[in-house]
Formats: structure tokens, sequence, C-alpha cells
């Protein structure tokens, strides 16, 4: 069993992109990260990459719309460490692709809804007891100014004309679920906190890995700085039922 004044790290969807920058920041300062993935082989090449670099890591199984396997992670977890310190719900998915809202199909939306919105929710709730054996503890979860409702009805907002219903309604919803467990856990000592990385040059959406960088889009570092920090505030810093990115606070 892991020494007690380690900081467990669970971040989901970690074996690339923001989730493996994160999986780097933090364990750059330590943390002993465990890297979420669905991919054996792709989880555990990063988990490689981490341990030449010096740093603390371990692989662990999970898709977050398989129940069974976030059992499963939970009792490994258990069993390997005792208690989880930090949970980043990373894992996430952009299905729809700019449809309108009146056209865009339910399954496609419910897609989203399952990985960003449901999955985050069962990961969750599965992992808060082993958070509860290392108080005090975090949430961060990665949502998206995408799923800001102030943006997309300010009519000066450049977020005003796009129409991504499913990814932008499940980022809402995954603010919502920041917004009332953060109220919830508040005397458990578990802060919960949304953040939003920003438009980030990853595979995220289909975006082929071999296109260049558009202009305005941040390299993977700053997209996962903000996530970082957050995971990095003092084990006892009170921050909860925040929505922040790299610039400061965002509108709900
Ligand atoms: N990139 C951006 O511009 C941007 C902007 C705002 C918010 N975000 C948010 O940032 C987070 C990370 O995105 P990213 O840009 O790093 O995207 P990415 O490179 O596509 O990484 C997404 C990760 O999520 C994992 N994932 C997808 N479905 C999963 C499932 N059912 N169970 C477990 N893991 C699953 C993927 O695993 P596989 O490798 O197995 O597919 C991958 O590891 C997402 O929540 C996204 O919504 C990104």
């Amino acid at each position: 069993m892991a020494d007690k004044k380690e900081t467990i790290t669970l971040i989901t969807g970690a074996d690339k992109g923001i989730g493996f920058a994160t999986a780097q920041g933090l364990g750059k300062i330590g943390q002993h990260v465990l890297i979420g993935a669905r991919d054996a082989k792709r989880g555990q090449a990063a988990v490689d990459k981490l341990q030449k670099q010096g740093y603390k890591a371990a692989l662990i199984m999970i898709d977050v719309t398989d129940q069974e396997l976030i059992k499963q992670a939970v009792a490994e977890i258990e069993q390997k460490f005792g208690y989880l310190s930090i949970l980043i719900n990373n894992a996430g998915v952009a299905l729809d692709h700019h449809e309108s809202a009146a056209d865009l199909s339910t399954d496609t939306i419910r897609q989203d809804f399952d990985v960003n919105f449901f999955g985050m929710i069962d990961v969750t709730q599965a992992m808060i007891p082993l958070l509860k054996k290392d108080l005090p503890a975090k949430i961060v979860n990665l949502s998206s100014n995408m799923g800001s409702l102030t943006f997309a009805s300010d009519p000066e907002s450049r977020f005003y004309k796009v129409s991504s219903l499913g990814y932008q309604a499940s980022k809402a919803s995954v603010n919502f679920f920041t917004i009332n467990l953060s109220k919830e856990l508040a005397d458990s000592n578990i802060t919960v906190n949304s953040v939003n990385p920003g438009w980030t040059a990853t595979g995220f959406g289909g975006r082929p890995m071999s296109m260049p960088k558009i202009p305005g889009m941040q390299d993977v570092e700053e997209g996962a700085a903000q996530v970082i920090k957050m995971a990095s505030l003092p084990r006892d810093d009170k921050t909860t039922g925040t929505f922040t990115e790299n610039a400061g606070k965002l509108p709900w």
C-alpha cells in the first residue's frame, strides 16, 4: 500500500491530449498519477513515458461508460493505494459537428451525454468513497466555454452563432453537476470545480493530429495549465463551485 502522504490522482482519458499533459504537469510536482485509459496499449505507453521522465504513474483501465470497468477501477485503486486524493474527470467526446439543433439526431446527443455527463457522474459517484479516505480531496471536471449558457445567449459573444447542441448541452450539464456536487460535498471537505481548457490542438472531435495548428489554437501544455493549477492548489484550499480558465473566472 502507498505511503499515506502521497497524493494519488486519477485522470480519466489520460492516454493523450490534455489528460496526458495534465498527468505530466502533476507528475512533475510529485503527484502519483493514475492514467485512466480504455486502450491498454496506449495507456501503458503513456505510463511508460511518464515513468521514463521520473514521475510516479500507473495504468487504470477505465471506460467511463462501462459500469463493470468503473467498479474494477475502484477495486484496483482500493487494493493498490487504499485511497484517492484527486479525481480529474477529463474524458470527453464531441460527436456533433455544428449540425443545426433542428436536425441533429438525438442518438448523437445521447452519445455525447453518455461520456461527458453520465460517464463523468458514474465515475465520480464510484470514486467518492475513495476520496473520503484522503480528505481534504478534490474533483476537477473538464468543461468548456462552449457549455456557457451566458456566452451562448449573448449576441456579443463569439459563441452566439455556435451550434453543437449535444456537446454544448453536455458541458453545461457538467457545470450543473459541479455546482450541485460542490455544495453537497462542502461539509465532507471535497472541493469540486469546472475548468475550461480552451481551444487546444489535440485530436479532439476527430481533428487529425497531422493537421497544422490553426491560428488561435493553444498548445496542449497551455490547455492543461488551468487543470494543473486547480489540481495543485494546497490540499486544504477551499476553492469550490467555480468555473475557470487560464484567463480567470468564466460565466456559467
Ligand atoms: N481540445 C479542445 O479544444 C477542448 C476545448 C474545451 C474542452 N475540452 C475538453 O477537454 C477534455 C480532453 O479533451 P482533449 O482535447 O484532450 O481530447 P482528446 O485528445 O480526444 O482526448 C480525449 C480523451 O478522452 C478519452 N475518452 C473518450 N471517450 C471515453 C470513454 N468512454 N471512457 C474513457 N475515456 C474516454 C479518449 O480515449 P481514447 O483515446 O480511447 O479515445 C482520450 O483519452 C474533454 O473533456 C474535452 O471536452 C477540449
